[in-house]
């Protein structure tokens, strides 16, 4: 199985395109700066520009800054129709954790609506442009999480926001699953991954809820956790490397939470056909906005 321990060893990526949503800060950035000093030309989707030229000003290479919010689907299909020619990678790399209820602009929960249909609606508008490779960021809270069909955005039940996170990163992985499924129906090439930083220290915060929880993750964070580069390198292996259709990467030490990139397993649940393919029928519901492929066996 391929592994990644630093971003040199990536292979050149001279003459390619590679977005990466949330490339302003931690892992995003980190990824997107690997990318760039290996040749590729870089846009970094982020939703404040001037974080996002901050950023852009410490890569070296062929890097712009397109804006992007993820909590608004009419900022990520002006994003979408601003791309010109193809993208070869798409890295869905963007993610919020949030500890009160809160709403994307069409009134979806915020960390589904930005973590999941954000970078559902923004993959299915761009699909037709990708020619190589769809990466999307999941967290290890997939595995205690549960996708709630009969209450997704939190309207009957008191809210959980590790929860509504877990069940947000659980949904990055079940769309992986049939994104890869109807790309493979569609006679297509393009290739569906997901990857998990471990733990890293970035700018993200555990929210969970319980204040105790949530100062000791802050104070165990920049001892324990690896960097952003550390934390960027499955998605570099998932991007780049040579991984199965579908598969998850994840750092190979300390029980998953940092070390070099390997393929590693997401749970069973996360690869169930049933949930995945009922998953993608309300996402598109709730977006409007469809898997634009035609499957090749129509
Ligand atoms: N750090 C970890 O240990 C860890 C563990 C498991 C999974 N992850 C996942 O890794 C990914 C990257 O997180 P990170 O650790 O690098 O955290 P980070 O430094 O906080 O980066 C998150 C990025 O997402 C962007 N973002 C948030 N809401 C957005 C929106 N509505 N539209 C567009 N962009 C938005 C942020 O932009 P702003 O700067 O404008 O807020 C930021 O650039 C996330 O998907 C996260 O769930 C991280």
């Amino acid at each position: 199985m391929p592994t990644l321990a630093s971003p040199s060893q990536m292979p050149d990526q001279t003459g390619r395109t590679v977005v990466v949503t949330g490339a302003n800060s931690g892992i995003g950035r980190a990824a997107a700066s690997a990318f760039a000093a290996r040749g590729a030309r870089v846009v970094l989707a982020v939703r404040d520009r001037d974080r996002g030229r901050a950023a852009a000003a410490a890569m070296d290479g062929a890097v712009e800054v397109r804006p992007l919010d993820l909590a608004s689907l009419t900022s990520i299909r002006s994003f979408a129709s601003g791309i010109d020619g193809t993208v070869d990678v798409l890295v869905n790399n963007a993610g919020t954790m949030t500890d009160t209820l809160r709403h994307t602009a069409a009134g979806f929960e915020l960390q589904l609506g930005v973590n999941h249909l954000g970078h559902f609606a923004l993959t299915n508008l761009l699909l037709d442009r990708i020619t190589g490779r769809v990466v999307t960021a999941t967290s290890t809270a997939h595995r205690s999480a549960r996708i709630d069909f009969d209450d997704l955005q939190w309207e009957k039940r008191q809210y959980r926001p590790f929860g509504a996170y877990g069940q947000s990163k659980l949904a990055n992985l079940l769309f992986t699953a049939e994104l890869q499924r109807r790309l493979t129906a569609a006679g297509s090439r393009v290739v569906a991954t997901s990857a998990h930083p471990g733990w890293a220290s970035t700018g993200f915060r555990i929210t969970s809820g319980n204040r105790l929880l949530d100062a000791l993750a802050a104070f165990a964070t920049p001892v324990l956790a690896h960097g952003p580069e550390g934390g960027a390198l499955p998605t570099l292996l998932a991007a780049t490397g040579d991984v199965p259709a579908g598969s998850l990467a994840g750092p190979s030490r300390f029980g998953g939470v940092r070390g070099p990139a390997a393929a590693t397993e997401p749970t069973a649940g996360a690869n169930d056909p049933d949930t995945a393919g009922r998953l993608w029928q309300v996402s598109e519901e709730l977006t409007g906005i469809r898997f634009p492929l035609t499957s090749s066996a129509a």
